[in-house]
């Protein structure tokens, strides 16, 4: 396993950062921390209520304050949000607090992932598929920036993909 700090899961909606690091954590003797939840736990507010409430700004500030908190732990597998990576100051926290997995997957593969949720606030409109490739294309290069490794989801279950990633870890 690596010696960095935590092990840390970065990409975009629907790549299975939480499924799959649930078993991550468990095969890892890792304490598993979901950074959207616990933001939630913190504000006793959904996800969506923040983004209602306060913007996306203000998500994005929780969410970086969040992250800072946990960053500064160790022993963690921690799943971030799709857009954690936004902030600089995340990404530099990443590199330095984590060993970064980028799990990758192709946008039909989220579309159907994420057919029936409805609780993620960038989503909620017609042309998700259009939304979906965007924020793709445009956080790219910023997952790459802080990726120790980069590993494709895309038609294997969590399980499969657990197991697999697991082993090159
Ligand atoms: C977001 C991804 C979500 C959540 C919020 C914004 C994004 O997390 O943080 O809805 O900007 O991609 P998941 O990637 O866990 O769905």
């Amino acid at each position: 396993m690596t010696p960095a700090p935590n092990l840390v899961l970065v990409g975009p909606m629907g790549a299975g950062k939480s499924s799959i690091g649930k078993r991550l954590a468990e095969r890892f003797g890792l304490r598993f921390a979901d950074a959207d939840r616990d933001i939630e736990l913190r504000t006793g507010a959904s996800v969506g209520t923040i983004f209602d409430c306060e913007g996306e700004a203000g998500f994005r500030a929780r969410e970086s304050a969040a992250l800072a908190q946990l960053l500064a732990g160790s022993g963690q597998l921690i799943a971030t949000g799709g857009g954690a990576v936004l902030d600089p100051d995340n990404r530099r926290r990443l590199r330095e607090r984590g060993f970064v997995v980028w799990l990758q997957v192709g946008v039909e593969a989220q579309v159907d992932r994420l057919a029936r949720d409805r609780t993620r606030p960038l989503l909620q409109r017609a042309d998700r598929v259009e939304v979906l490739r965007q924020l793709a294309s445009a956080r790219a290069p910023l997952y790459a920036e802080v990726a120790d490794l980069a590993f494709d989801t895309d038609g294997l279950a969590t399980s499969e993909a657990a197991c697999a990633l697991a082993s090159l870890l």
